[in-house]
């Protein structure tokens, strides 16, 4: 059972940068029935506060804060959430990477109703696999989720590992004015929406900016980033410690010393990295962003003065890979998913409402993506299979742009890239494509319901690259 002691609070940005111990868990009292309430309202977070004209900022977040609590539970525990909605629009909670019951899977129009300004909606779902996961607004996503409505969701191996350290870092790109409150005019702007998405102007960690990190030298350390932006691809630089990838999406993976170029994390990918901390007492190592125009220090390495040097002989902690389901590729139900449309594109128009519309009327209605022709439309789903099959969508991006894809309620692995086989991809749930590239990817449908397929660029998305994948049981 999730208890309440298993919710950790994170809003302040803080406590994620002391060690485990003395992280405070936050006092989230469950009601009679077992449910940990996330009220979706206003607040203020300290995005900004070391700058000197900044107050601190406007958002709005899960019991006001940004990111909201920190869930975890166990593998195989039951998450009970009841969302209260006190915003003055509709919202709704999608559990991203969660192999859930499509009921619970939190997308209006698809899997449930919004739940209205003053409405409530419990979710009651099993987490199975241990991981690093994340829960967000899955309504209006481009506004919602750029005024902070999402958390971080963890969910533990049901053995203790033995890291000294486990640090959840959600890491987002803001855009900011200079009085440090969110750019508003600029939402819903066609020029975002017809290039790379909302890209900010502002980093921060767990809702703070430069966020320190202590470390004892010797320490095994777990990081888990999460990549919550709106549409920034980071790209992450750590300054001398060298970083082992232990996970993806949340899946284990075969350990992999991170290369120079750094940790790239599309928006809403994830990465474990495991390391041993190996800095000089006293000292502090930056964190830098660096697809900025300048790197753009947004945490750091702190170490303790004095503490002992116990880092000789020891290694960075793997974890056990996952086990990888075995695909029918012979036999599999094979899709195309031909993306086209955004600035610079060829696109004349596509489908809209049931009918074809130029790119003129497109604009109008605030659509300028397509997936096979179709802007947006949910009427109907990409492709309809029975649970067992195996499912390859052959992704081509005919667009200059790049597309961060991604399937909800499965992980998939990318089997064919510009034409070349690949064998032993990792499992994931958010796929990068590059501008013009094309990646086939395959999928064991094993559970039923109606999957939401859509960049995670939320502008494209709401820009219309979304459609769905129907899995029935078979008879
Ligand atoms: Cu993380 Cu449909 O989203
Ligand atoms: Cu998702
Ligand atoms: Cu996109």
């Amino acid at each position: 059972m999730l208890d309440r002691r298993s919710f950790l609070l994170n809003g302040t940005g803080f406590a994620a940068a002391m060690s485990l111990s003395s992280i405070v868990p936050q006092t989230l009292f469950a009601a009679s029935d077992g449910f940990i309430e996330l009220i979706a309202r206003e607040g203020t977070a300290p995005l900004a506060t070391s700058q000197a004209d900044a107050k601190p900022t406007r958002i709005w977040g899960y019991n006001g804060g940004v990111p909201g609590p920190i869930l975890r539970c166990k593998a195989g525990e039951r998450i009970k959430v009841r969302l209260v909605n006190k915003l003055k629009q509709p919202t709704s909670i999608h559990w991203h990477g969660i192999r859930i019951q499509n009921d619970m899977d939190g997308v209006p129009g698809l899997t449930q109703e919004e739940v209205k300004p003053g409405e409530s909606f419990d979710y009651n779902f099993e987490a199975p696999d241990a991981g690093t996961y994340w829960y967000h607004t899955h309504s209006r996503s481009w506004e919602q989720m750029a005024r902070g409505l999402y958390g971080l969701l963890i969910v533990d191996e049901s053995e203790r590992l033995a890291f000294d350290q486990d640090i959840a870092l959600a890491i987002d790109d803001w855009r900011l004015g200079p009085d440090g409150q969110i750019d508003e005019d600029s939402f819903g702007a066609m020029h975002d929406w017809g290039h790379e998405g909302r890209l900010g102007n502002w980093i921060t960690t767990n809702g703070t900016s430069n966020l320190p990190i202590k470390l004892r030298s010797g320490q095994r350390v777990r990081l888990r980033l999460a990549n919550t932006a709106n549409a920034r691809t980071l790209k992450i630089n750590f300054d001398n410690h060298d970083m082992m990838l232990v996970a993806l999406d949340g899946r284990p993976v075969p350990p992999e010393m991170i290369k120079e170029d750094g940790v790239i994390l599309a928006p809403a990918q994830r990465a474990d990295l495991s390391f041993v901390a190996t800095g000089q007492p006293g000292s502090k190592y930056s964190i830098q962003e660096t697809s900025y125009s300048r790197p753009f220090e947004f945490m750091h390495f702190v170490y303790e003065e004095g503490a002992r040097q116990t880092k000789d002989g020891r290694t960075p902690l793997a974890l056990t890979p996952t086990n990888i389901p075995k695909l029918d590729l012979a036999n599999a139900r094979r899709t195309n998913l031909l993306m086209t449309g955004g600035a610079m594109g060829m696109m004349n128009g596509a489908m809209h409402m049931g009918r074809m519309m130029s790119m003129r009327d497109l604009i109008e209605n605030k659509k300028m993506w397509a997936f096979n022709g179709v802007a947006g439309d949910l009427a109907k789903p990409l492709v309809n299979a029975t649970v067992g099959q195996t499912i390859v969508i052959n992704m081509i991006n005919d667009t200059g742009w790049p597309h961060a894809m991604h399937l909800h309620g499965h992980h998939f692995q990318v089997v064919e890239r510009d034409g070349r086989p690949i064998s032993s991809a990792p499992l994931r749930d958010t796929e990068l494509m590059r501008p013009r590239e094309r990646a086939s990817i395959a999928f064991h449908a094993d559970n039923p319901g109606k999957w939401l397929f859509h960049c995670h660029m939320l502008e494209h998305m709401a820009g219309g690259m979304a459609t769905w994948i129907n899995i029935e049981n078979s008879v």
